[in-house]
């Protein structure tokens, strides 16, 4: 079954062609990055209208790229929400009209669900449930417990700013360029992770993700030191260490109260990090699996993988015939 994806809840407009859930026939993303960059993060208006100009060009070109033609498309899944309104409005009306064009199926995606789909692109063999999902990006980093593809059950997520957004914030403070991730991650390649201090997270009661604490420390830090920081790749290797620290602990605290789970999914834009990746399967005895990292980021493969799965697996697919319904902002 080919499976068209669309995905425009933030910054970066993307569509995928994706056969049966696994196989990538094209995935294309045109980043957004240099028209924000300037800002410090993303303008909702801004990207909606991004969006809104490039969006036709890119369905076009994804199709070019696999060789078909939109014929060839079975069905469209597209993500819903959680995102900005403005931006999610393009994409899923530019989905709805060409859903309705072709006569086939239209699958409204969570986004973040969506993310641990990345992982499975590609994948040989069938993935080991119940399994461990932590999605860490700019907007979410939460655990879920998946009994299969499609059915989760939370477990935890941040009280306040995602990892991602931290990292981001911090970036601009030290006057990192937008995202800040990627670049921290260069900053503190050789540096010492042990050679500033940072405030500890709470191990006691539930499995809850917190990096306010972590920011506003890394803010006065920041002041004490002086502009420029003399010293920055110590400073970012410290911040990431205590940033990805908190993942690997929350994370294994969730394994240690789940026994039966028989795999783990770190997918979402930090899942990108290399420190981390590795940081996790140092940790862990489980499989532990990463999307890619072309799939890791915002795209759309992973939007027409999870739909692939809640098409098939539903008992009812006429519902799909439906477009009667609105973007989730939250
Ligand atoms: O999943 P994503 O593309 O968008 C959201 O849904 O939020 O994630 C974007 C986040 C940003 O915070 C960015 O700084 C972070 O992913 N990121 C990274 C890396 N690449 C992207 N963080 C750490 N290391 C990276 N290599
Ligand atoms: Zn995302």
């Amino acid at each position: 079954m080919l499976i068209l994806g669309i995905e425009t809840s933030c910054d970066d407009t993307a569509v995928a062609l994706v056969r049966d859930g696994r196989d990538v026939l094209a995935s294309r993303v045109h980043s957004q990055t240099a028209v924000h960059e300037k800002f410090g993060g993303v303008v909702p208006e801004i990207a909606a209208r991004e969006h809104l100009a490039n969006i036709s060009n890119l369905f076009r070109s994804t199709l070019d790229e696999a060789g078909i033609g939109e014929d060839a498309i079975d069905a469209i899944a597209v993500t819903q929400g959680p995102g900005l309104s403005g931006a999610l409005l393009v994409g899923v009306s530019f989905a709805k009209g060409t859903a309705l064009r072709l006569g086939v199926p239209l699958i409204p995606v969570h986004h973040v669900r969506a993310h641990a789909h990345g992982a499975f692109l590609g994948l040989s063999k069938p993935l080991l449930f119940p399994n461990l999902t932590l999605i860490v990006s700019g907007g979410h980093t939460s655990i879920s417990r998946a009994d299969s593809y499609t059915s989760f059950v939370d477990l935890a997520q941040t009280r306040d700013d995602a990892c991602g957004e931290c990292l981001d914030k911090v970036a601009i403070m030290y006057g990192l360029p937008y995202p800040g991730g990627p670049e921290i991650e260069k900053v503190a390649n050789g540096g010492d992770p042990q050679s500033y201090a940072m405030p500890k997270f709470s191990r006691k009661g539930d499995l809850s993700f917190s990096y306010s604490g972590l920011k506003t420390h890394m803010l006065y830090l920041g002041r004490k030191l002086g502009s420029p920081v003399p010293d920055l790749s110590n400073v970012m290797a410290s911040f990431q260490a205590a940033a990805f620290g908190q993942l690997v602990a929350k994370l294994a605290a969730a394994l240690a109260g789940a026994p039966e789970v028989r795999s783990i999914v770190v997918a979402g834009g930090v899942a990108a990090n290399k420190e981390l990746r590795r940081q996790l399967l140092a940790e862990f005895d489980v499989p532990v699996l990463f999307p890619a990292l072309r799939y890791c980021t915002d795209n759309a493969a992973m939007v027409a993988a999870y739909g692939f799965h809640i098409f098939t697996e539903s008992p009812d697919q006429q519902r799909f015939q439906d477009h009667n319904w609105d973007i989730h902002v939250n």
